[in-house]
């Protein structure tokens, strides 16, 4: 079943020099339960694509349900049925880690002795106890990740947008994120839409890929079946598959361009 259904999803925004077309028309489709990796170059439109499946920033043209409900019809039942982690978080520095916390529970309208509950099981869940009571302006790059992710989860949604969510974390807890994420799936039955620019992160974890590149869909499918068609074998490397996708392929720099 299609939990997140897009159809020429469009966004142009208005800038001094111009109209920049973001995003040109996107359709997918997201399967109830299923991690996408969403992948496409620096300005491809991913954020972009992300902010509008989550009723942060309007289409300028298209539509798209996520979890039954209507972006333009119904923005409310989206955003209760969204979590969503930001390229770079925005938490407040001053407040401690349980505050922090506990607001984001009392935004989705929890009661107080279910929000500072609530902070507490996220806090285990993303390995946060230790630091309930730092002010989140101290902690390092990799811990404010996870305390966006324990925010993101809040209310439990049934699709969870995360928009490179391993950027700038060490090997271990890239690990530890990677565990998360498949749990979610596997015992939640999350649907998780995942960008990323590690390929490798995007191979081990993703049980599809589509690859975005100038607004628009370039490719989607299988992991393998995209080595196949693209980078000619079914184990090809997905940097190589990716490389050939996106016409940034290992073409050597002088090459004759194609006349058109
Ligand atoms: N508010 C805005 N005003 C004007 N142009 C914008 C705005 N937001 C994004 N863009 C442009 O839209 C294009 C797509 O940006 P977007 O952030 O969606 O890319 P992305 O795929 O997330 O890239 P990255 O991998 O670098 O995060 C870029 O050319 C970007 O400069
Ligand atoms: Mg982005």
């Amino acid at each position: 079943m299609a939990i997140i259904s897009a159809a020429g999803l469009a966004r142009t925004f208005t800038t001094k020099r111009g109209p920049v077309e973001a995003v040109r028309g996107i359709d997918l489709t997201v399967r109830e339960g299923e991690i996408l990796g969403f992948l496409g170059p620096n300005g491809a439109g991913k954020t972009t694509t992300l902010r509008m499946l989550t009723t942060l920033l309007a289409p300028t043209g298209g539509a798209a349900t996520v979890a039954g409900h209507d972006l333009a019809t119904d923005p409310a039942g989206v955003r209760a049925a969204c979590g969503y982690v930001a390229q770079s978080g925005g938490v407040d520095t001053q407040i401690t880690v349980r505050e922090e916390l506990v607001t984001q529970g009392r935004l989705y309208r929890l009661t107080k002795a279910r929000a500072v509950e609530r902070a507490d099981e996220l806090a285990g869940d993303l390995g946060l106890t230790e630091l309930l009571d730092r002010k989140c302006g101290t902690l390092s790059g990799g811990q404010r990740r996870r305390l966006d992710i324990a925010m993101a989860l809040t209310h439990r949604p049934k699709v969870l947008f995360l928009d490179e969510p391993t950027t700038g974390l060490d090997p271990g807890a890239r690990a530890d994120l990677w565990d998360l994420v498949r749990r979610l799936r596997d015992e939640h039955g999350t649907t998780v839409f995942l960008t990323t620019h590690y390929l490798d992160e995007a191979d081990a974890l993703s049980d599809r890929l589509v690859v975005v590149d100038g607004g628009a869909v370039v490719a989607e499918g299988t992991a393998a079946a995209l080595k196949l068609e693209f980078g000619g074998a079914p184990d090809a490397s997905l940097q190589d598959t990716f490389l050939a996708v996106t016409g940034r392929s290992a073409a050597p720099a002088d090459a004759t361009p194609v006349a058109v």
